[in-house]
């Protein structure tokens, strides 16, 4: 009886709680928790299930979206009715018409295949942006007093009464140089740099704010401060300035909602007063900035500001196309302390950060009046531990304050970002110590997805190289470099590191912004310039260079945004500028199929060996072999492009055209031996990632690729464009050993040579430094480069195992490949499905593979074994999540549903 009892209260509580172990969590609209201001006119929602048990799958789903979130019926825009489907990502918004800057609130349920029911989401919400130009009341103000190559920041202020009761209050806000908005007192929103960078000439961004709480009942205060930034500050080498125009400019409006339903707006107009005469005196990305605090506008932000002194605005008239901020905001991210300050044999003062990082220095000093500090910022040290800018080239990096001598003071940059490990201090009064320096780490705010982590800490430290390689590159575009005077959006750097940045951080929303820009960009012809937004050819010119692997980034990144997010939309949306690059070669080619003179950079920065060395060959790789290698893959892309889009016309046409220059290819530069190319390592990885060989001879050619590599004493020779696949295609064709000696490989090239040298980010070039300290051509010697970083996609998908065969990690493929190397390689991913685990550990000669799978997704697992496989310590066939398996050739493959599964072998 009491057994009964026990087992009917057991039953009570499972049946309870299964009911709730059914939920619906992580709601995103078009990518963004939450997100405000967005000019979609039918946004895509996608949701997270969590559920017990395994084998998870979702059979319909329900979506309510509202004006309110009480969600009562005559709030609601859009009720999708049960709908019987299995997705979960990205299912476009049906229903009224938006409006403008409304926030909408919405929720979903779902049903699974074991017959629960979840309960309502949490609530999410988005808000649209302003959706017609017409709604745009705002004028540009400018204040053009002076307009030399630095001019100090002007600041724009007006102040306004509010009578009636406040509902809600909104700022739509853009500028011509950066803007910093403040409102009664206090800066609006967390984000720096607005309004991010674009094509200018095609597309300015906005931002939306909601200052609600910000805003008070009887007399308030808004204001900006305008800094050169990308629009008016130097771009690219050679004192290029005023790229986009010479005239910073402030664009914004506030709308107020009163509690009566009747609204008002506050737009910038010729109302506004201007001053020029404030404390920022000089400012640019790469100069740095000097601000003089004996000029402080105290209180400028406030009412009752004195602002008699200040001049009336200008207006100015631009044909500007505004849009929605799309990508990721860049906010003051995290906050790093010193590790050491110390005199260089020298005796100059300096601060070593412990981390190459990407932002500024925030100062606490107290001194008298005057006194004047300047900060210099450098990201390494020589080989006399003296300070080294050399590599900075023609870019300042320095901050210069005058202190206002009113006890502490506290002052950050705000128009200005360096990267640097080391920072000079001079004239700083009384003794530096840690508490007066804070590093501030600026990037694009990204959500983090991954993790992943080795037995070796070498390698680990590479992974945290890799990460911050990432953290100072992505800035509202993905730069190749944010110390020197460059920091462009260089395709090709872009394309290199997709796949790795994909595993890092949520990079969807960064790059669906950028794709944009590179389609914008992309000259009539088709040629992608070979930085996006591109600034090294005049504005709206014609033509532009561009360059094999650089201009592929336009079918590379879509695709690979596909597969990763499983975002068809995006693939639409960029289809057009795909097929114009494919076309673009094509014509450049012609019936020849070589695309000769397409390649600018080669393989870019493969190594060259020293000067002195006549034995070692380099790697170089013949320029049209790499055209025509990237021509095919850039065909095959768009034919796999359109077959997901059901364009099936161009899928033949362009898998027909695939089929052409791989015969071309073939032809012109493999022997029947399987030598290709120049013989480099390049030639080889190319062909064998692009599948450009004939099948016979795959295995021949791989051989000849490990030769290679083996002559070298295991080092590797190659650049930029083969470097992301080299370890890909070994392990591809049986030599995963040797693509683990690679990645272990401590002396240069190779990626462990950095960390050896105490680097915290990824370098530029193989030897940016030398084991004897010296450098590398400072001309192009960063040591905060994230390409060569695309390692770590390798380090995910094949030493870890994570890895997915369908788009978007619906149906993952859980290969891992352990090695006696390490003991363990595991990682985790925050798929749009959910999280997925998977990863290696050996024991007592056993291997143990730890893998998750999230719900409503799928997994192939294939081990690298042939014996007898458990799972939680039971043969397979125990458990039913686990099905169709197979053993052949030394592997053991099967099929598995959502939950967590311990696989165990013997190590052979
Ligand atoms: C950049 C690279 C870029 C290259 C093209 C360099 O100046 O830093 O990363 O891809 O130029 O050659």
């Amino acid at each position: 009886m009491k057994t009964f009892n026990l087992f009917l209260l057991l039953l009570i509580c499972f049946t309870g709680l299964s009911a709730q172990q059914l939920s619906v969590n992580s709601l995103t609209t078009e990518h963004k928790t939450n997100p405000i201001g967005i000019d979609a006119a039918q946004p895509r929602f996608s949701w997270k299930i969590s559920a017990t048990g395994n084998n998870v799958m979702q059979n319909a789903y329900q979506i309510r979206v509202a004006t309110n979130a009480s969600f009562s019926s005559s709030t609601q825009v859009w009720n999708s009715g049960k709908v019987t489907s299995d997705e979960s990502v990205l299912q476009k918004y049906d229903g009224n018409t938006l409006k403008s800057g409304q926030r909408y609130y919405w929720q979903v349920k779902v049903w699974d295949n074991k017959g629960r029911e979840s309960k309502w989401s949490q609530t999410a919400f988005w808000e649209t942006g302003l959706l017609s130009p017409s709604e745009w009341k705002a004028q540009w103000i400018e204040f053009n007093e002076n307009t030399d190559r630095y001019i100090p920041a002007p600041y724009f202020r007006k102040e306004f009464d509010v009578s009636k009761k406040i509902a809600k209050a909104t700022i739509y806000a853009t500028a011509h140089g950066l803007y910093e908005l403040h409102l009664n007192g206090q800066k609006v929103g967390d984000q720096v740099f607005t309004p991010g960078w674009t094509t200018y000439g095609h597309r300015l961004q906005y931002q939306v704010y909601d200052v609600t709480k910000q805003l008070q009942n009887g007399k308030n205060a808004i204001g900006a401060i305008l800094g050169d930034g990308w629009y008016r500050g130097s771009l690219a080498w050679s004192d290029n300035w005023g790229i986009y125009g010479k005239n910073l400019g402030l664009f914004a409006q506030m709308r107020i909602d009163y509690t009566d339903g009747t609204s008002s707006l506050i737009v910038t107009d010729d109302s506004w007063k201007a001053t020029n005469d404030g404390p920022i005196v000089k400012n640019g990305l790469y100069f740095g900035e000097n601000y003089d605090a004996t000029k402080n506008l105290t209180n400028w932000n406030k009412v009752g500001y004195n602002d008699s002194n200040w001049k009336k605005v200008s207006i100015g008239n631009y044909d500007f196309k505004l849009v929605a901020s799309e990508g990721a905001e860049i906010k003051k991210i995290e906050e790093i302390k010193p590790v050491k300050i110390f005199k260089s044999p020298s005796g100059r003062l300096l601060v070593d950060m412990g981390q190459n990082m990407v932002g500024w220095i925030r100062l606490k000093v107290n001194g008298p009046k005057g006194t004047e500090i300047t900060i210099n910022h450098a990201e390494v040290l020589d080989k006399d531990g003296e300070f080294y800018t050399e590599n900075l080239r023609a870019a300042e990096c320095e901050l210069k304050y005058t202190l206002a001598g009113t006890g502490e003071e506290i002052y950050e940059p705000r128009f200005t970002f360096m990267g640097f490990r080391f920072i000079e201090v001079i004239g700083f009064p009384g003794t530096l110590t840690a508490d007066n320096i804070t590093g501030v780490v600026i990037h694009s705010d990204m959500p983090t997805t991954s993790k992943y982590e080795s037995s070796d800490s070498l390698l680990n430290q590479l992974q945290h190289n890799i990460i911050w390689g990432h953290k100072g590159n992505f800035l509202d575009v993905p730069t190749d470099c944010p110390q020197r005077d460059e920091r462009l959006g260089w395709t090709g750097d872009a394309q290199a590191f997709f796949r790795t940045a994909a595993f890092n951080y949520d990079v969807a929303a960064f790059f669906t912004k950028w794709m944009k820009d590179v389609a914008l960009d992309q000259r009539k012809a088709g040629e992608i310039p070979f930085v996006i937004p591109d600034v090294l050819n005049p504005q709206g010119s014609e033509t532009a260079a561009t360059s094999a692997g650089w201009g592929d980034a336009a079918t590379i990144i879509p695709w690979e945004m596909y597969l990763v997010y499983g975002d068809k939309g995006l693939l639409e949306t960029q289809y057009p500028s795909m097929k114009a690059w494919v076309e673009y070669i094509r014509n450049k080619s012609g019936d020849e199929m070589i695309w000769k003179g397409g390649s600018v950079f080669g393989d870019w920065l493969f190594f060259h060996p020293f000067v002195n060395d006549h034995t070692t060959p380099d790697g170089h790789t013949e320029h049209d072999f790499i055209a025509t290698a990237f021509y095919a893959y850039s065909t095959n892309i768009l034919a796999n492009a359109a077959r997901a889009l059901g364009k099936t016309d161009d899928a033949r046409i362009y898998d027909e055209l695939f089929e052409k220059i791989k015969k071309v290819f073939i032809r012109e530069y493999v022997t029947p031996a399987g030598r290709v190319g120049t013989n480099s390592q390049t030639s080889y990885v190319l062909p064998l990632m692009f599948n450009l060989l004939p099948d016979e001879l795959r295995a021949k050619s791989a051989q000849f690729l490990v030769n290679d590599i083996r002559s070298r004493n295991t080092h590797l020779s190659t650049g930029f464009l083969g470097t992301p696949y080299l370890c890909h295609v070994l392990s591809d064709n049986g030599f995963t050993d040797v693509a683990y000696d690679l990645l272990l490989q401590k002396t240069f090239p190779s990626w462990l040579y950095p960390v050896t040298q105490g680097a915290t980010t990824i370098w530029e070039r193989w030897d940016g430094q030398r084991p004897d300290g010296t450098f590398q051509n400072p001309g192009m010697n960063s040591f905060n480069h994230y390409a060569y970083g695309a390692i770590g996609d390798w380090m995910y998908r094949v030493s870890a195992g994570l890895d997915t065969q369908s788009p978007g990690y619906r149906h993952l493929l859980l290969k891992p490949h352990p090695t006696q190397k390490l003991e363990f390689s595991k990682a985790t991913f925050d798929s749009p499905y959910g999280t997925v685990q998977s990863g290696w550990e050996r024991k007592n000669g056993k291997v143990i593979v730890n893998v998750v799978v999230p719900p409503n997704a799928k997994a192939t697992v294939a081990l690298q074994t042939a014996s007898n496989v458990t799972e939680a310590g039971k043969p397979l066939s125990a458990n039913t999540a686990i099905s169709a398996v197979q053993s052949n050739n030394g592997k053991t493959q099967f099929e598995i549903g959502s939950g967590s599964y311990v696989f165990e072998y013997t190590e052979e």
